[in-house]
């Protein structure tokens, strides 16, 4: 496996397998199981495949965690050659944003999101799926893959890149994996790493509170709102502040309706600092999410 941090070394790379099928599996680092199955995901797909791990600044609001993301390369790289990946790009603020400068990214060329990025997370984190799109998108120009795989834990993230990809006609197709989720059910996420042990175990509330939404749509209730309600008040007498729970149409997100037969029920949360996200699709018996 190979390790790049500049676009001119892995052009040279990837022009010596140009008859190759590229995948991209786009990350910031701090990788876990949930990463490791994107990339045994994109060998599926692909011949060759070229993990990105990049904390992009653009993404994070000024109060966010940019300046504490974990940043664990070394060990990253072990896992990725580990689990078969043929190349790390782990590019500079400067590789990535050529006219940064000490202002910071003003001068950069960003992608405007649809307003499917105004909602949940966008209406919450203002300006983050603009950071997404945009590098993402310089991503894909880099690399120019066949292939991009990404996690449905972060559905809307999916979401808006498929849109992105369908508007701007990037001809690249795009893999979605499952969450991977420890045993409590609490979603991997690099982000874990900032909760104690007894947040850790506490955090696996916010998927349990999804599943019994789930089971009640799967029993009938259609009273969206209540159920979310109902949700929230029990995270927040635990001590979670909610920032959102809604069950929204899992092809394009749009509020539920009430003879609709499939569901995503998404969440977002803080425990103590720590915002974490999550989501569940739901499927009366014999209907297909997706
Ligand atoms: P990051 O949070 O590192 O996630 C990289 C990819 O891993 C995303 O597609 C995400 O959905 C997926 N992922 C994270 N946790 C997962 C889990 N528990 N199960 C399955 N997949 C999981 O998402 C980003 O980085 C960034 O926004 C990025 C797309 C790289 C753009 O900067």
């Amino acid at each position: 496996m190979q390790l790049f941090h500049t676009l001119g070394e892995l052009r040279q790379f990837l022009n010596q397998h140009a008859a190759q099928r590229i995948a991209l599996v786009p990350t910031m680092g701090n990788l876990h199981a949930g990463h490791c199955q994107l990339v045994t995901a994109a060998k599926r797909h692909a011949q060759l495949v070229v993990v990105s791990i990049f904390v992009n600044p653009l993404q994070f609001g000024a109060h966010e965690d940019f300046g504490s993301y974990p940043r664990t390369l070394s060990a990253d790289c072990e896992q990725l050659a580990k689990v078969g990946a043929d190349a790390v790009f782990a590019p500079s603020i400067n590789e990535m944003y050529p006219d940064a400068d000490a202002q910071g990214l003003h001068q950069t060329v960003t992608i405007q999101p649809p307003p499917l990025a105004d909602i949940l997370c966008g209406a919450s984190r203002p300006g983050h799926f603009v950071g997404v799109c945009t590098v993402v998108a310089k991503l894909f120009h880099m690399v120019n893959p066949q292939v991009a795989v990404f996690g449905k834990k972060d559905y809307q993230q999916w979401m808006v890149i498929r849109q992105m990809v369908r508007q701007l006609h990037f001809a690249i197709e795009i893999i979605a994996c499952e969450t991977q989720r420890e045993a409590s059910g609490l979603a991997m996420s690099s982000r874990n790493g900032y909760l104690t042990e007894a947040q850790k175990t506490q955090a696996a509330q916010l998927y349990a509170q999804l599943g019994d939404i789930r089971l009640t749509l799967l029993t009938g209730a259609r009273d969206y709102a209540a159920l979310c309600r109902q949700a929230m008040t029990q995270l927040t007498q635990h001590g979670w502040q909610v920032d959102y729970i809604e069950i929204r149409h899992p092809a394009d997100l749009r509020p539920s309706e009430r003879n609709d037969k499939t569901w995503v029920v998404l969440a977002a949360a803080k425990l103590g600092h720590t915002r974490l996200i999550d989501n569940i699709e739901v499927a009366l018996p014999f209907t297909q999410v997706e």
